[in-house]
């Protein structure tokens, strides 16, 4: 069956639409919306929001792949995003992605078998001063960061990461 926005998705989409100059300029939170509903942006979801808003597909897809922060697979109940740019790298980015990967037993861009974690590695989160920086985006659209994210934070923010995604469902596009 063909995509579709739900009732309440077609609202907001019509909302937001409307407070931009053009469709193009309504791409970006399109973007979002469609990743709420859909659970990741599938060339599927890309297809749909170029018919959606009179776009060529090669345009949204080029803004679809620039940002990180669509995602173009289905990702788990936490999205573990470590930034590894300039200051996150000199401040110990590199050790934390690896960190994690060790605890959860996958690498960068998989996500584990239980469904529970996907991690990513990022470009600048815009939070540089709070070196080595993780941002985790939960299904319930819910977004956390942890700043300063040295060896002594580490299993405290686990433990936090844990109870929460305890009490999320399984995200829209996850089987
Ligand atoms: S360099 Fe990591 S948040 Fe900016």
């Amino acid at each position: 069956m063909a995509l579709q926005f739900s009732e309440e998705a077609e609202t907001k989409f019509q909302t937001l639409v409307s407070r931009y100059p053009n469709t193009h300029a309504a791409l970006l939170p399109s973007l979002l919306l469609a990743q709420a509903e859909f659970g990741w942006i599938s060339v599927e979801v890309m297809d749909y929001l170029a018919e959606r808003l009179a776009l060529n597909p090669a345009q949204v897809l080029a803004t679809a792949t620039f940002y990180t922060m669509y995602n173009k697979q289905p990702v788990g109940k936490a999205h573990l995003q470590v930034c590894t740019t300039f200051t996150c790298a000199v401040c110990g980015g590199f050790d934390l992605i690896n960190r994690i990967e060790d605890r959860l037993n996958i690498r960068s861009g998989e996500t584990t078998a239980d469904g529970k974690y996907t991690l990513s590695e990022v470009e600048c989160l815009a939070a540089c001063g709070g070196a080595p920086m993780l941002m985790v985006t939960y299904s319930d659209g819910e977004i956390e960061y942890f700043e300063k994210l040295d060896d002594a934070k580490f299993d405290a923010m686990f433990a936090k990461l844990e109870a929460r995604v305890s009490l999320l469902p399984q995200p829209a596009g996850m089987h």
